[in-house]
């Protein structure tokens, strides 16, 4: 307790107590405050807490609710809030309620009287759907930056293979020709999409709630679009009950880490089985592997793997939010304080996987023969003897056939691929057979004719490299 001197007279008072202390008599017991706090997840918005703490007290210098003399010693008690946190000269005190409660006892520590003043108009209702919103602003940028530069690696590879032939495939059978360029692209624009998602999120969080006090605004003389345009939001949120009640935005952006990772996973999956003895298209670095304890040959692709496992905390993290948040009637809940710690875990999931998959992927040898291999014996470009067919005027239904024909007649003879057929056999199937087909049907041909936008041909790719590239830059 401290006794301070003040112009409304002595105040008698621990500015370390539950905001909220005026209305027991008792303290809460130790276990109760130990459940309840939430300093442990929330003190990562500490800057974000303060930032907005700043503006709310400008707003009411401004609006001549506190004295400018006032405003001045609470930017410079947030100021060396904010610097001493960062040198580490203060520590957060964890038996605080939560990072709302710690900045304010702190700053009435240091500044006395005006310390009081700052939670005027004020909840902390709308004081952390600020805080989230704030910290989203700061943060999402740099996991968008992180996919870019993902994106921009995977473009860079695929530079280097747009006539590296890899097989693709459906139902995880042989399908048709493509490229190891057309692979790592189509993973690039999966990535593209999520960053475009995440821009569209900030989007709709870029409103500011403060103002909107514990639900019902305030009587006090606030300017809200003040506070809006000091943060740098686009503007206010509409309805004072809304604004503290919505958590959307924490679930929009957990969907987009969930989609992400989905992504994430696909990939990684991939990349495992790329990696096995049957395909053995990709060999992870050393760096980027790990042993086993007991079987000495072994070199497993761990990283992948946890990458890929780690797919069961983020999509948890989204029904967590959903489910936390069903039902509750408005305005604020208590609930709703459990909205962060789902929220951060996947962010700081998707983010370290991110940047891990990118090591990961950069530092990959690629086996181009065994790939260029897998184009060959699964009857990969069965559908580029139909459109030769097709070419020479047969209906493509018929041409099916007499494909299909080939490649069964190929099976019953005992060959892997069509080009193993003898001429005269094929001619009997279709007369407008001729011996050019060998030519048209190598991998490398069926691949090259493929010019459709979007298509495998090694122009198109470049196009598609241009573009992710020009997209990335952007970030
Ligand atoms: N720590 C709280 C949270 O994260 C802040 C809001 C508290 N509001 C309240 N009415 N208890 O949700």
């Amino acid at each position: 307790m401290a006794n301070e001197n003040t112009p409304h007279g002595t105040i008698t008072d621990n500015n370390h107590a539950a905001l909220w202390h005026g209305r027991f008599a008792e303290g809460p017991d130790a276990a109760a405050v130990e459940f309840e706090t939430s300093i442990h997840v929330d003190e990562r918005m500490a800057l974000d807490d303060i930032h907005g703490s700043k503006a709310h007290a400008a707003m009411l210098a401004s609006q001549g609710i506190i004295s400018k003399e006032e405003n001045k010693a609470i930017q410079d008690g947030l100021d060396s809030i904010e610097k001493d946190l960062g040198s580490g000269a203060l520590k957060i005190d964890y038996s605080a309620e939560d990072i709302h409660s710690f900045v304010e006892a702190t700053l009435t520590d240091r500044i006395g009287d005006p310390g009081r003043k700052l939670h005027t108009g004020r909840s902390r209702n709308d004081q952390i759907a600020l805080d989230e919103r704030l910290y989203l602003r700061r943060v999402i940028p740099e996991l968008q930056k992180q996919i870019a530069s993902l994106i921009n690696t995977l473009a860079d590879i695929a530079s280097k293979h747009t006539h590296s032939l890899l097989t693709g495939y459906t139902h995880m059978q042989h399908a048709q020709p493509g490229t190891l360029a057309q692979h790592l692209c189509a993973w690039a624009w999966m990535l593209k999409r999520d960053v475009e998602r995440l821009e569209d999120s900030l989007k709709r969080v870029s409103l500011s709630p403060l103002g909107s006090g514990a639900l019902m605004g305030s009587g006090l003389p606030l300017n809200r679009e003040m506070v809006a345009e000091n943060l740098g939001f686009a503007g206010v949120t509409e309805n004072s009950l809304d604004s503290v009640s919505d958590r959307d935005y924490c679930i929009e952006f957990t969907s987009d880490f969930a989609i992400l990772q989905q992504h994430l996973s696909r990939m990684c999956e991939e990349v495992v089985l790329w990696s096995t003895t049957e395909f053995g298209f990709i060999n992870l670095s050393e760096k980027w592997s790990t042993g086993s304890s007991i079987m000495p040959q072994k070199k497993n692709p761990d990283f992948a793997e946890l990458i890929r496992g780690r797919t069961g905390k983020v999509y948890g993290d989204l029904i967590n939010l959903l489910v936390m948040m069903k039902g509750l009637p408005l305005a604020y809940d208590r609930d709703m304080q459990e909205d962060k710690a789902p929220l951060f875990e996947a962010l700081d999931t998707v983010q370290g996987n991110v940047i891990v998959f990118e090591a990961m992927i950069a530092s990959a040898e690629w086996n181009l023969p065994q790939m260029e291999g897998s184009c060959f014996g699964g009857f990969a470009n069965a559908t580029d003897v139909a459109d030769y067919l097709v070419r020479k005027g047969m209906p493509f239904r018929v041409a099916h056939g007499v494909s299909a024909r080939c490649v069964r007649l190929a099976i019953d003879s005992g060959l892997s691929a069509i080009e193993e057929l003898k001429i005269e056999d094929m001619k009997k199937i279709s007369d407008l057979i001729e011996e050019d087909i060998f030519e048209k049907i190598t991998p490398k041909a069926c691949m090259e004719a493929r010019t459709t936008t979007g298509g495998p041909s090694p122009k198109m790719v470049e196009n598609q490299i241009s573009a992710l590239k020009a997209f990335a830059k952007k970030y």
